[in-house]
């Protein structure tokens, strides 16, 4: 048996032990083959590591044969990708990020460490000055997929939760004041963690329980923290108290349900969520945005305001409808049409055929080209 990172995980390990999330549910049982998918979900569960058993086959000393060094694989990125990379204004959006980035962690520390005033208007206009660089052809939840070497728990986390609340509020036809508040609690809602000691929140280890517990205080400390900046709109530090909490009631840290959980908090969760799925991703290449649908869908859309969670992933694969995708069987071809009852199943027209995947068991889209 042997302790592996998350992010160092690969498909066909098998699990030494029973995999719990945070609320104590069972994830994956004991001998659990793990697959590309099943890694996907313990990175979405913020499990850092597990414990997989080793394989026990013995070998003869005259059965090894020498090995032949091959180049280390590549991921492929794909055309969109590539596409969007290239683009002059994607050029713009990640330098404007990087700017951002640095102002950002010096006001952020400046709030916590000295208690210095936030002005809320100056980091709303940093953050929309960064979805200025959109166009039809490359979305900002483009532009934030593609910066994901900037990947931290904290400031660049916040600043992609930020824009992607921003987009969000645009979904839900939020009016202007609507739209800046909840860009703004997506900015500060994990301010608390700033709070939490550096060796757990970046720790390597699978955490303990009680580091766990600490971990979750970041959203009490956060929210003290914001109460006190009594300029600012309550929402903010209620976003910051209640982004982990869920609609059913099994969230933290009060276990509060349905419209109880303030809204702007019910929308911050979801692009929260969204965030740590689609950048826990460094161990397989390129993302499929069909395949974070699918994980809202095997999590239960109970977890999340309906009509938010609903707005949110029609509008994700809407963005991605006739795009060329290439198919689990190996085949290629273009996403004719979404499938409003199961958002990751959408209908796909390749040359020889048409598939509506949600009659297609076990076909899915690998990729998108
Ligand atoms: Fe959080
Ligand atoms: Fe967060």
């Amino acid at each position: 048996m042997r302790e592996v990172l998350t992010s160092e995980l690969v498909p066909g390990m098998v699990l030494a032990d029973d995999i719990l999330n945070f609320t104590g549910q069972l994830v994956f049982s004991k001998d659990f083959v793990l697959t590309d998918k099943a890694i996907t979900r313990l990175a979405y569960y913020s499990i850092p590591s597990v414990v997989i058993q080793d394989d026990n086959a013995e070998i003869k000393y005259e059965e090894i044969k020498p090995i032949e060094i091959a180049p280390p694989p590549v991921f492929e990125e794909s055309v969109h990708s590539q596409m969007v990379k290239a683009s002059p204004n994607f050029q713009k959006f990640k330098k404007e990020f990087e700017e951002n980035l640095e102002s950002f962690k010096g006001s952020i520390n400046d709030i916590v460490t000295l208690n210095k005033p936030i002005d809320p208007d100056a980091l709303f206009a940093q953050t929309v000055n960064m979805t200025t660089f959109s166009d039809s052809s490359i979305s900002t939840m483009d532009m934030i997929q593609n910066m994901r070497e900037y990947d931290d728990l904290t400031f660049a986390h916040s600043m992609n939760v930020a824009l992607i609340c921003n987009v969000f509020a645009g979904w839900l036809h939020w009016d202007a004041e609507e739209t800046k508040l909840v860009t703004l609690c997506g900015l500060l809602h994990d301010i608390g963690k700033l709070k939490i000691p550096d060796s757990i929140i970046k720790s390597p280890n699978k955490l303990t329980d009680t580091q766990y517990k600490i971990v979750k205080t970041h959203t009490v400390k956060g929210y003290e923290i914001l109460k006190e900046h009594t300029y600012l709109d309550p929402h903010i530090a209620y976003s910051a108290l209640m982004h982990h909490e869920r609609y059913d009631g099994t969230g933290y840290p009060l276990g509060i349900a349905g419209e109880k959980i303030d809204k702007y908090a019910r929308a911050v969760g979801i692009a929260d969520v969204y965030d740590a799925m689609t950048s826990a991703r460094v161990y397989r290449g390129p993302w499929c945005p069909y395949r974070v649908v699918e994980l809202y869908e095997n999590e239960g859309f109970q977890k999340y305001d309906p009509e938010f969670i609903i707005t949110f992933l029609e509008n994700v694969v809407n963005t991605y409808l006739h795009n060329d995708v290439l198919l689990s069987n190996g085949e290629k071809g273009n996403i004719v049409f979404n499938n409003k009852h199961h958002l990751s199943k959408p209908i796909v027209q390749t040359d020889f055929k048409v598939y509506d995947l949600s009659q297609e068991n076990g076909l899915y889209i690998e990729k998108i080209l």
